[in-house]
């Protein structure tokens, strides 16, 4: 698969969320049997809600917008108003998710430093956790991200993930996984993700990422947990009547994508060994699909020339921050197009040499 815009092969790079729908989830999308999900009566979403569950082990499953949504919803669902998540400094749902358990649930964040693999050290979450004093919020929540984003897409271990569990058990908290690339961490450790996602309370997975849905997340946990995160989706605006049509894609993307996952990682160090070949271009670690690089110290290009030059050479990747740049591999990036995106970089950089 390809993006094609005026006659001209794309090699897009900016996210795995730039992916569309394959021909055959199109397919599925259009013949979908569809109900009013308000009323629990599309069998399509509750096909897939049925998977999801099944698929991470956990009693049930919701059908959400995106990925923010779910997420919101779970806090929505772990936390009342006052009650305090500990979650990374780095975490999606900590920079990137417009403060919406602040904003709408009254939730008070507690940030952590995440570790360079995306951790949080056990030892930092031993003493967030809020003794009760009336001074205090009360810490309710942890929630881990995996893999994570901002931290070099790393997975994180069951066995991380375990202790974290046991921690947050031991103390009377949730644990709730930001799991929007969980089978892309699953994939890499070579477990079942169930495994990985054993301990938590809920986790929630991104079906338009890496798994090439145009649009959803399921958010999966108890039955109990879900009855009460469904009402929280009708409040924020959630509730969708024929989800059907979109739950559709979902399931071909459990049936069809997860397996490819590896080609993802497997360009996406394709592309790492290219870029650290490039005088002027410094390579950051690449442990999934998610790849960072940076400007050496002595190029004197600017962020967004080096974005528009790839451009000019239909080549698409994010500049993020600093002399920083991010390329995502997808199901819609081939083998062929990681050469054709290393091949501008070296004809860009070659100029400034
Ligand atoms: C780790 C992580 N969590 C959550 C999200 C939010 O997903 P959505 O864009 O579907 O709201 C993203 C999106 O990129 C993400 O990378």
């Amino acid at each position: 698969m390809a993006f094609i815009k005026d006659g001209k092969r794309i090699v897009d790079l900016r996210s795995d969320t730039v992916t569309q729908p394959t021909p055959e989830m199109r397919e599925a999308m259009f013949s979908a049997e569809v109900g009013d999900d308000v009323f629990g009566d599309d069998p399509t979403v509750n096909r897939l809600e049925a998977m999801a569950a099944e698929r991470m082990g956990k009693e049930a499953a919701l059908f959400v917008a995106s990925g923010t949504m779910g997420n919101l919803v779970a806090l929505l669902t772990h936390c009342q108003r006052g009650h305090e998540v500990i979650l990374g400094d780095l975490a999606h749902t900590f920079i990137n998710e417009a403060g919406g358990a602040a904003a709408l649930g009254g939730i008070h964040p507690r940030p952590l430093k995440n570790q360079p693999d995306g951790t949080l050290l056990l030892s930092d979450i031993e003493v967030a956790i809020r003794a009760e004093n009336v001074h205090y919020p009360r810490t309710r929540l942890i929630c881990l991200e995996n893999t994570h984003n901002s931290c070099f897409g790393t997975p994180l271990s069951v066995e991380y993930t375990q202790a974290v569990g046991e921690l947050a058990r031991s103390r009377g908290l949730k644990l709730h996984i930001d799991g929007a690339r969980i089978f892309n961490a699953a994939t890499a450790l070579c477990v079942d993700v169930r495994e990985l996602v054993a301990p938590a309370d809920s986790i929630q997975f991104c079906l338009s990422k890496g798994l090439g849905a145009p649009v959803g997340s399921v958010l999966c946990g108890t039955r109990e947990f879900i009855y009460e995160a469904r009402r929280n989706r009708k409040i924020v605006g959630g509730g969708m009547r024929q989800a059907g049509v979109l739950a559709a894609a979902g399931i071909i993307s459990l049936t069809k994508m997860v397996d490819r996952l590896a080609d993802d990682h497997i360009n996406a160090r394709q592309l790492m060994h290219g870029i650290a070949a490039i005088p002027g271009l410094v390579a950051e670690p690449v442990h999934t699909n998610i790849a960072y690089f940076r400007f050496a110290p002595d190029v004197k290009m600017s962020e967004s020339e080096f974005v528009k030059q790839l451009e000019q050479r239909s080549v698409r990747l994010l500049s993020l921050g600093p002399r920083r740049f991010r390329a995502v591999t997808h199901c819609w990036v081939d083998t062929n197009d990681i050469e054709v995106a290393l091949g501008a970089m070296r004809e860009v950089m070659h100029q400034v040499a």
